[in-house]
């Protein structure tokens, strides 16, 4: 059986929550479908549950079908998602939520027409407001650091208390802590875990312990 999604408030009615998933949520590039799966088996093995597969390359949907039907263990998403269409071509094969740069209202209503729990992107706080008014509190804060980064996001947090991120985009081992020590952060993204060269020789079991050491790195921050 595969695992359920947790939802967003006490509601049995409100929609499942992405960032109540995993404190980290691996963000994976797959050029070659083959490879989804034991990626996938390493990232759950390490702790890492919740996978965001881009929708940048043609193996993306494939590898989005592979997950679902081979690693019951794995909340497989879809990412880089920016179009109607990829919303509906990610559901069919099996993502079970979906995360965007950012947003428009013809993405916004079919990816709130999906079903399926969905993650906008914003950078600024005008973009945060648009979205409240809109009925949707959490969101993705992209490019993270690029875009202010941890100090930023607590700045936010004044005004803007009600909203909650997903920070992703130039996340590392090393900044992750701080992003999720913040009181409006509910998870980050990111492919630390996943360097080219460990993907590119298959070496799962690297995967593995760097997946492991991530999901090692969030308990740390919230006991702290
Ligand atoms: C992305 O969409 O590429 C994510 O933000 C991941 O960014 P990263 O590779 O900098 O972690």
């Amino acid at each position: 059986m595969s695992s359920p999604l947790p939802s967003s408030s006490s509601s049995p009615s409100s929609p499942p929550s992405v960032l109540g998933l995993a404190p980290v949520v691996p963000v994976v590039v797959v050029e070659d479908a083959a490879d989804a799966v034991p990626l996938a088996r390493a990232l759950v093995a390490g702790g890492l549950p919740a996978i965001e597969v881009t929708l940048r390359t043609p193996a993306a949907l494939d590898a989005i079908r592979a997950i679902a039907g081979e690693v019951p263990d794995a909340v497989v998403g879809a990412g880089t998602v920016i179009t109607p269409g990829q919303v509906d071509e990610a559901v069919d094969a099996g993502a079970r939520f979906l995360v965007s740069p950012g947003w428009t209202d013809v993405l916004l209503g079919a990816m709130r027409a999906s079903g399926v729990p969905f993650l906008p992107g914003v950078s600024t706080a005008s973009e945060v407001v648009a979205l409240l008014e809109r009925g949707v509190r959490e969101m993705k804060f992209f490019p993270a650091r690029a875009a202010g980064g941890t100090a930023y996001l607590r700045a936010l947090a004044g005004p803007l208390p009600q909203a909650r991120f997903c920070p992703t985009g130039g996340i590392g081992a090393d900044s992750a802590p701080d992003y999720l020590a913040l009181p409006n952060v509910g998870c980050v993204g990111g492919s630390w875990m996943l360097p080219a060269d460990a993907v590119a020789a298959r070496d799962w079991g690297r995967i593995e312990r760097l997946a492991r050491e991530a999901a090692g790195l969030s308990a740390g921050a919230r006991c702290r």
